[in-house]
């Protein structure tokens, strides 16, 4: 398997750069925040998204070095990502993230909150300094597409009736649309052509969907020590994603199951062996390839270059990742 650090080599200082800028930018104001960044910005995280914005920002410019605001926008995308982690573990009511104890397990809610909070209007200052009117587009839809992703999640628990292409827009805007939009940024902030621009969105948009696919497909495949959660969690708090929806197809007794909220016991265990029984880890894994495969395809347009074909290997990456 391909490890991050190996596929990150054509930027990797830069992102180091990247992790002591951010623990800078978001520390200097309070000492609650200084602790916030300095365990969210610690070893943890595996800085997918400004390491595609940093390749991309190489890859459309071969002959150039990477702009300071490319490097800024890098930075932002990763402050989006972590708000929206901070944000989404008080939902989810998760103790643990990157391996260190979640903001709200640390510090409460309250906090939590508002920490998510100074994350997201930090990050807006910082993109709207960038003077660049597209970009700030771009990115502050990214910011309603999570809040959208999230909501849609939260009224959709346990409704067996979710399609897969409600599933895939929801997945959209969780995950991929900060993807997407920060990749065609990147080109933006590179002045590539429109054409240019709209395939890498579409890069980051199937590669987004990629990751969001195999992500869900953990929650039956790795052991709790690898998740930091039991298995199946997913599903006992009703987000139905991929590898259930499938499987509701060939399993008509897990409607039930799911329907009653998993009320008695031994519905969730009886529940995951009805996944795990059906061909819905398969056909899931079979959608992941589907889009990383579409995601490589939009590349075809780039000149070739170190930093694209880490792109392009990042496509099999995010399929053989282990966490
Ligand atoms: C977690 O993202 C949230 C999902 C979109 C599944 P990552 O798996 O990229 O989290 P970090 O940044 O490495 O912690
Ligand atoms: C993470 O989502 C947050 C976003 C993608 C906005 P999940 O709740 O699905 O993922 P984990 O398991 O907490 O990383
Ligand atoms: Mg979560
Ligand atoms: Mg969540």
């Amino acid at each position: 398997m391909t490890s991050v650090t190996s596929l990150f080599a054509p930027v990797e200082a830069d992102l180091c750069q990247m992790t002591e800028n951010l623990k800078q930018l978001v520390g200097a104001r309070h000492p609650i925040l200084y602790a916030a960044a300095e365990h969210l910005f610690g070893a943890g995280g595996k800085r997918v998204r400004p390491a595609i914005v940093l390749l991309t920002s190489k890859a459309t410019m071969p002959e150039a070095e990477i702009l300071p605001t490319h490097r800024r926008l890098a930075e932002i995308t990763e402050m989006i990502h972590t708000a929206s982690l901070v944000h989404d573990d008080v939902v989810d009511e998760a103790d643990l993230r990157r391996g260190v104890p979640t903001v709200h397990a640390s510090f409460g809610n309250r906090i939590a909150v508002l920490a998510g909070d100074f994350l997201f209007a930090q990050s807006s200052w910082y993109l709207a300094n960038l003077n660049n009117l597209e970009v700030v587009k771009l990115l502050s839809q990214v910011i309603m597409d999570l809040a959208e992703g999230e909501i849609q999640q939260g009224l959709n628990r346990f409704d067996t009736s979710l399609s897969i292409d409600e599933y895939l827009e929801k997945s959209y805007y969780k995950t991929a649309s900060l993807i997407a939009n920060s990749c065609k940024a990147a080109g933006v902030l590179s002045n590539v052509s429109d054409e240019m621009a709209m395939h890498l969105y579409s890069y980051g948009r199937h590669l987004g969907l990629a990751f969001q696919i195999v992500d869900d497909l953990f929650d039956f495949t790795s052991s709790m020590d690898a998740l930091g959660k039991p298995a199946g969690s997913d599903m006992q708090s009703g987000i139905l994603t991929a590898p259930v929806l499938y499987a509701l197809e060939e399993k008509p007794y897990l409607e039930g199951l799911i329907e009653r909220e998993f009320a008695q016991e031994g519905d969730l265990e009886q529940a995951i062996a009805l996944v795990l029984d059906s061909k819905g880890l398969e056909r899931s894994r079979q959608l992941a390839e589907q889009h990383a495969q579409l995601a490589v395809d939009h590349l075809a347009d780039l000149p070739s270059s170190e930093s694209r074909q880490a792109l392009i290997n990042l496509a099999d990456y995010v399929l053989s990742r282990g966490h």
